[in-house]
Parts: C-alpha cells; structure tokens; sequence
C-alpha cells in the first residue's frame, strides 16, 4: 500500500538513495534537508522537498502531519571532527533527533527508523554485534547512541515504532567528495583526479570494510515496512573484505592509473584503529548480500565524480577547538 514516507537529510547520499528507491516502490517522499552537507541536486525530482532544519520544531510538525514512516538521516556525520567541534556536532546530531522524535510522535507516526552509526561501538573488540554494550569514544559516537536511548525512551512511553540501524562506512555516488573532514574514498578519488596525492591518517594500517550502497538500501527500505524488525537495533554493512586504508589509496591509485606516494599526518585523536561489525543479524533478519566488491563500487564512485566535475575542498565548518592536536590538514587547509 501507498505509504507517505519523510526522509530527513534528503540532500545526502544516504537520504537521496532511499527517496529514489522509495519514490519507484510508488510511495509519496516528502523531505526536508538544510544543506549544510549533501548537494541540491542529489533530491530526486519526485520528492516533496523543503530546505527546513530539523531543529526547527514548528517546521517539523507540520511536515510530519500524516507521515507513516519517518527515515530520520540527517546529521552532521563527522567522527574525526567532532572532538574539535563538537557544538556543531551535537546540534546537528542530537538535538535535531529531539525535534523530529518529538513531531512525529506528536502526529502519531507509526515508524521512526533512525541511521545511527557505528562509532557507538567505540572501542568493543571486532566484530561489533548489536548485542554489546556501546562505549562511544568520541562526541559523534556519543551523540548518536544518545539518540538512541532518547528514541527508545520516548518511543516506549508514547507508543510509536522503532527501528535502529547502523550503517558503517557505506560508499558510492552522491556522496560528499568536496568536503575535507569526511568520507576517506570520494575524498581520495576527488583529489587522485586534481592529480594529487591522497592524505593518511596515521600509519594507514588502520582497517574499515566498506559498503556499497546499492547492497545496503533494501536493509535500510525493509526497516521501515517489515513487522519483526520494530525495535531492533541492525548494523547495516558487510563483513567481508576487511582492509587497510592504505590498501584503499592503492587501490583506487590502480584504478585511475595514478602513481600514488600518500602524505601520512599524526593520527586523529580517538579514531578507532580496527572497526568492523558483524551482518549476522542483517543477514538472518533481512535477508542481506552484498553483490559489490570494493573494486566495483570504486569504480561507480569514479565514474560519477568523473562525470559531476572535480572540485575544490570547502572548509564549511568552524573548527571550535584549535590546539595542538587539531589535525594540521585541516588548520592549515592542505587538502
Ligand atoms: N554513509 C555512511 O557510511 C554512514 C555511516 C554511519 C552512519 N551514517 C549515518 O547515516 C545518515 C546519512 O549519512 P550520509 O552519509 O548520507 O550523510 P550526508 O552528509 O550525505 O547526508 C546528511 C544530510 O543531512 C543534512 N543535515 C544535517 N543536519 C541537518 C539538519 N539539522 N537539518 C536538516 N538537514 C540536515 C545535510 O545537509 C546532508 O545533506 C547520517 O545520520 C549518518 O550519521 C552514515
């Protein structure tokens, strides 16, 4: 049945990808994003679009008004950053939740599926299952499982669904590849194409697994429809191809035929050195198989970034903090 589904951060490359895949399921997407991240053109014609805040409550109430499924997606998704700008962070982390939570529980949403984030898991031992206990090690991280005690705490009392996913290090087109503080392979890809060389955090040995988003969407679109999943709590990821970001740089440098000699810098300050989590229970619950390897999905990312254009790095968000563990790629501007 046609449902009305609002999405927030639909501007985003996660938002963007499920309004599109939604909007071809035939359901009516309303969204709302305010630009701070994502690209204007990323929203599929067919969406309801406003260039609301979520933070603005007013607004949020009356785009809720007859919404069955609320796709909360807007943040400020920076893990790095926010132990150097951690109001911005938290602004647009946690306390637009509050106001979304609070419109659609005012208008009887019935599902609130909300993107968390790995950086909940902090620093358990890999792989990460839903089952441990969170310990965020950084503002981001704690602003993410914050908001998820709020959901479930609010949720509980006021009767509305529920449904936790944790996405991690989900990669393609339409993600952000102009902005310095995130998103490792656009950013690498973005500055291999300018002809320059890509920039490490520490010694490169630190290891991620990436997704892809075509593998991931129908995970993320049955958490808002399936019945058994309502208040569970689902990494949304794979746990295959574990590898270091150093292999990331040379593999993308292979793929566009560029010599690479990375520039390591100091390592981030709280940044997780093995993070990985286990899709045992997407893939019992929701039936999830990736049909990308890396490889491929670089290559899709490639193409896409080829065809938008390369850009230029825009520092658009204040640093709060600067002192001497402020990455110095981002105080002096070296991407
Ligand atoms: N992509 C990933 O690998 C990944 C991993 C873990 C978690 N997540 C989570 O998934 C969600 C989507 O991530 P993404 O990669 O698509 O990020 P994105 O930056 O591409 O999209 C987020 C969008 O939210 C918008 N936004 C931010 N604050 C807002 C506010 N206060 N009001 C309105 N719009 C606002 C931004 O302008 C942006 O367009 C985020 O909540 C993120 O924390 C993503």
């Amino acid at each position: 049945m046609k449902k009305k589904i609002f999405i927030t951060g639909v501007a985003g490359f996660l938002g963007s990808h499920l309004a599109e895949a939604l909007i071809e399921l035939g359901h009516h997407v309303v969204g709302c994003d305010n630009l701070i991240g994502g690209y204007l053109d990323n929203v599929p014609a067919e969406v309801e679009f406003y260039q609301y805040d979520c933070n603005f409550l007013n607004s949020m109430k009356k785009i809720t008004k007859d919404v069955d499924i609320v796709y909360h997606c807007a943040a400020a998704a920076y893990e790095g950053l926010s132990v150097f700008s951690p109001y911005y962070i938290n602004k647009n982390v946690q306390q637009n939740t509050a106001s979304v939570l609070s419109a659609a529980i005012s208008n009887n949403v019935k599902r609130f599926v909300f993107t968390s984030s790995m950086a909940r898991y902090g620093e358990n031992q890999i792989p990460f299952t839903e089952d441990m206990t969170p310990k965020p090690q950084d503002p981001y991280g704690i602003g993410k499982y914050a908001s998820e005690q709020l959901i479930k705490n609010l949720c509980e009392i006021h009767g509305m669904e529920y449904v936790i996913a944790v996405p991690h290090n989900i990669i393609g087109p339409r993600q952000k590849y102009d902005d310095p503080y995130r998103n490792v392979a656009s950013i690498m890809i973005n500055l291999m194409l300018q002809g320059k060389q890509p920039i490490i955090y520490g010694n490169g040995e630190q290891k991620r697994c990436f997704s892809f988003i075509q593998d991931c969407l129908q995970c993320l679109i049955k958490l808002g429809f399936q019945d058994d999943v309502a208040g569970e709590t689902i990494n949304i990821g794979p746990d295959e191809e574990f590898v270091t970001i150093n292999e990331l740089a040379y593999t993308i440098g292979r793929l566009l035929d560029f010599k690479i000699k990375p520039r390591y810098f100091k390592d981030r300050p709280q940044e997780v050195f093995l993070a990985n989590c286990s899709a045992n229970k997407a893939r019992k619950l929701l039936g999830y198989k990736t049909e990308y390897s890396l490889e491929k999905g670089l290559k899709e990312m490639i193409d896409w970034i080829k065809k938008r254009g390369v850009k230029p790095f825009k520092y658009h968000i204040d640093l709060e903090i600067v002192n001497e563990l402020t990455p110095k790629t981002w105080k002096n501007r070296l991407f």
